[in-house]
This record gives structure tokens, C-alpha cells and sequence, in this order.
């Protein structure tokens, strides 16, 4: 008997035993399991393990002591250590209160999708949005994600993504799911806590030519390392010799330097240097609109006829996984570029998120020297964004966990959105601790 003809036959039989008042049915339909248990299609679903970043979300929410602090996740806390909603975000809020719940368009709001481009690649585009094509997406992982596919369907078979090592972790997940063959880059230099560009550099010469190399835009998630402008322009001379095509992850414009053009570099440099290149934005850190699932993906072609093609069958691929996007989201989005003066704010806002992160970056230095914690602690304001990459080892972090309840990644990654004024001591005493504790 095949293992199909098995569970089926599996199945008949509970569904005809007769019901037994005595609760024995388990006995009575189960002559043949060992383990005396009542039979499902899914005992051989195995436990999944838990997501390295969200998962050490949920174990914060389940945690009542109340010294408590989430530096898990990357999503910003104002300085109470409260999720914040943007002001302009809330105006927007009010002018489209009621407004209609109508199915959008598969690929979105065309004009989400233009301000979109135009924000990302700014003055670069001069013209070169006749061959481009943007979609409205489920923010940045719904636009890695419809972006991979294309490019495992569209793309010489054996294309091989590179991830850098390391990484957002859901990367890999998206590329494994997408069924893409995925390999790592060299990127971060423990031992500098900083960019090893030499192994980089090396690694894309290395590489099959015609790669894909996913790179951060800038605030790099988990390190917080950033190539300089210098250094991206080294990149781009590589990636051009080889062929390579840039897919951007841009999940932290506007937060990282609290200057959206300046932190747009590394995408419109490559535009600007003729690149077919992908681009995933997503709005949930530099809108706070997490939740929302608000973002796109746009893919620049060298020539303005496949771009209708190519929307279609983005469009294909978008209508068998969900449809149609969201609505609320990018109607937000929309709102607040359309309008000068809810832009201005907008600016405004991410230069305080962006400038109460780097105070923090400031203060746990600060914090950390005063306490003469061993080592050197000067990469927390070198580098830049949510995060910053500690260099803590696994049974330092278990120490900040379990016995100060400070929510961390296994990594050593810390989000330093979750620290404020009236936390950073007890995380410079909890860090102490455990450097010492562990030496
Ligand atoms: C993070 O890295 O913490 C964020 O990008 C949230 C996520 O989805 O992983």
C-alpha cells in the first residue's frame, strides 16, 4: 500500500467508526498505532523552529517581569519606550477616514508606484522611468519576494542569489521558499566590527557572472555597517565587470543619515551607471507603518518594450498569491508625498527618529566607558540605523535575557529603538555583568 492509499484508508476508518459514549474511539479506530493516538493526515508535520527576530518578540510580550526591555525587533519606540504613530502619518489618517475599501488594482496605486520610484531613485530617474516597472507590495519581504520568483522564473536558469553574510535572516528564508539557489557574501569583520570590503570585493569577483547580490540600501540589518560613498562607487565597478545585478533591500530610507537623498546613494548611483537592477522598498520603519504591509518593488530594464510584458507577468504572480494589495498603507503613503507640506513633516520626523537613535548610540557608549565595561565599545556610534551589532556572544546574551529580561537577538544584534533615558543604565549595568561574568 502506497502511504497515500495508507492515510486514506487511515481516514475512512475514523470517519466510520461509530461514536462511542464511552470516549473509547481513540482504542477503536486505532488498532495500528503504536502510539495510541487518534490518527491525522498531520503527524508528520514536523515543529518548525521559532523565527530568530519575531519569536524573541513574542517571548518580551510573554515575559511579566517589569524591568523588562524589547531591543529585539527592529520597530521604533519614542522615547518611553511607546510605538509611535508619525504625525503626518495621522493627519493623512484623517483625510481618509471613509474612504472607500474598493479591491485596488493588482499591481497597486499607479501613483503609489510612481512616488514610490521617484523617492527611492530621485533626479536619477531622469527619464528612465519608461523602463522601469513598480508594483505596489506587502512591504519589503512581499516585494524581495514577488522580485525573487521573477527572477527565478526570468532569469538564466542557476542564477544564484547573494545574501551577505549575514544578514536579515528572512533573506534566506525567501529565497529558500522561492526555490532559489542562495550563497553569502563576505561583509561584516568581527574582528574590526566593521565592513570586511576586501572578502566583499573578493567574493563578488568570485562569483558566477550574471549574480544577484542583495544589498541593504543603508542602515545594513543586523550590522548597522554601511559601505561609504567611496566604497559603494568601488562596488558598482566590480558588479559592472561582472555583470552583476543589484537587487536593493531600501527598508531604512530616510533613517539611517535622517536624509532621504543621502541615504539613496547606493541605488541611484547604480542607476545612474546603466544597471538592470531590482529594488525592494518597504515603508514599515521609515512610515512606522509596520503592520500596514506597505511597500514595492521595481525592476529597471535597459529597454522600454519588456516592460509591459514584465508587468504582466508581475501581475500574474501577484493575483495567485493575493490578489491585490492592501489599501490603507499606501493610501497613507501616497497622501503625504503628494502633499508639500505633510512632506516637509514627514522629513521632519524621521531626522527626530533618526537623531533619538543616535543620541542613544551616544549614551550606552557613554554608559558602557563610565562603567569601564572590558573591550571596546566605540563600534555602537560607528555604526548607523535601528540596530547595532554588539558583538556580545551567545552566553552574554543568554545572561541579558534570562537573568535581566533584556530582549536581544541571539546574534548580539540590539535594536536601539527599544532604549530611552530610563533604560540605558540597567542595560550598561546588565552588559557589565555579563562581559565580566563571562570572561
Ligand atoms: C527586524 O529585522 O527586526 C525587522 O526588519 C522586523 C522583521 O520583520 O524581521
Amino acid at each position: 500500500m502506497s502511504t497515500l492509499e495508507k492515510v486514506s484508508e487511515r481516514i475512512k476508518n475514523s470517519l466510520f467508526v461509530p461514536i462511542d459514549n464511552n470516549n473509547n474511539m481513540q482504542d477503536s479506530i486505532n488498532s495500528n498505532d503504536v502510539s495510541g493516538q487518534v490518527p491525522t493526515l498531520f503527524a508528520n508535520v514536523p515543529l518548525g523552529p521559532v523565527d530568530p527576530i519575531l519569536g524573541v518578540s513574542t517571548a518580551f510580550k510573554a515575559d511579566t517581569d517589569p524591568r523588562k526591555v524589547d531591543t529585539s525587533v527592529g520597530a521604533y519606540r519614542d522615547e518611553n519606550g511607546k510605538p509611535y504613530v508619525l504625525k503626518c502619518v495621522y493627519e493623512a489618517e484623517k483625510r481618509l477616514l471613509g474612504a472607500p475599501k474598493e479591491y485596488l488594482p493588482i499591481d497597486g496605486i499607479p501613483e503609489f508606484n510612481k512616488l514610490s520610484a521617484k523617492l527611492l531613485y530621485g533626479d536619477a530617474m531622469n527619464g528612465k522611468e519608461k523602463r522601469m516597472v513598480t508594483v505596489q507590495a506587502l512591504s519589503g519581504t512581499g516585494a524581495l519576494r514577488i522580485g525573487i520568483i521573477f527572477i527565478r522564473k526570468y532569469l538564466p536558469a542557476g542564477t544564484v542569489v547573494y545574501i551577505s553574510r549575514p544578514s536579515w535572516t528572512n533573506h534566506h528564508n525567501i529565497c529558500k521558499e522561492s526555490g532559489i539557489q542562495s550563497a553569502e557574501y563576505a561583509y561584516y569583520d568581527p574582528k574590526t566590527k566593521g565592513l570586511d570590503f576586501t572578502g566583499m570585493i573578493n567574493d563578488m569577483k568570485a562569483a558566477p557572472n550574471g549574480s544577484v547580490f542583495v544589498l541593504h540600501l543603508c542602515a545594513h540589518n543586523p550590522t548597522g555597517v554601511d559601505p561609504t560613498h567611496e566604497q559603494w562607487n568601488v562596488i558598482a565597478d566590480v558588479m559592472r565587470e561582472k555583470n552583476h545585478i543589484p537587487f536593493m533591500d531600501c527598508a531604512y530610507q530616510g533613517y539611517a543619515s535622517g536624509d532621504l537623498d543621502y541615504d539613496a546613494y547606493s541605488a541611484r548611483l547604480f542607476l545612474n551607471r546603466g544597471f538592470e537592477m531590482f529594488s525592494a522598498q518597504s515603508y514599515s520603519k521609515n512610515f512606522g507603518l509596520y503592520g500596514e504591509r506597505t511597500g514595492a518593488l521595481t525592476i529597471v530594464s535597459h529597454r522600454e518594450d519588456v516592460i509591459p510584458k514584465m508587468l504582466s507577468q508581475l501581475k500574474m504572480d501577484i493575483r495567485a498569491m493575493y490578489s491585490s494589495p492592501p489599501t490603507h498603507g499606501a493610501r497613507l503613503v501616497t497622501t503625504v508625498l503628494s502633499d508639500p507640506e505633510l512632506t516637509a513633516l514627514w522629513v521632519k520626523e524621521l531626522k527626530e527618529m533618526s537623531g533619538r537613535i543616535k543620541d542613544v548610540r551616544q549614551k550606552v557608549l557613554d554608559a558602557l566607558i563610565a562603567r569601564k565595561v572590558p573591550g571596546n565599545w566605540e563600534h555602537i556610534v560607528n555604526q548607523i540605523g535601528m540596530f547595532t551589532y554588539t558583538g556580545l556572544t551567545k552566553p552574554q546574551v543568554d545572561i541579558l535575557v534570562n537573568k535581566y529580561h533584556i530582549y536581544l537577538l541571539g546574534s548580539g544584534r540590539v535594536s536601539l529603538a527599544g532604549l530611552n533615558n530610563k533604560n540605558i543604565d540597567y542595560f550598561a549595568d546588565a552588559v557589565l555583568d555579563a562581559v565580566t561574568s563571562t570572561q
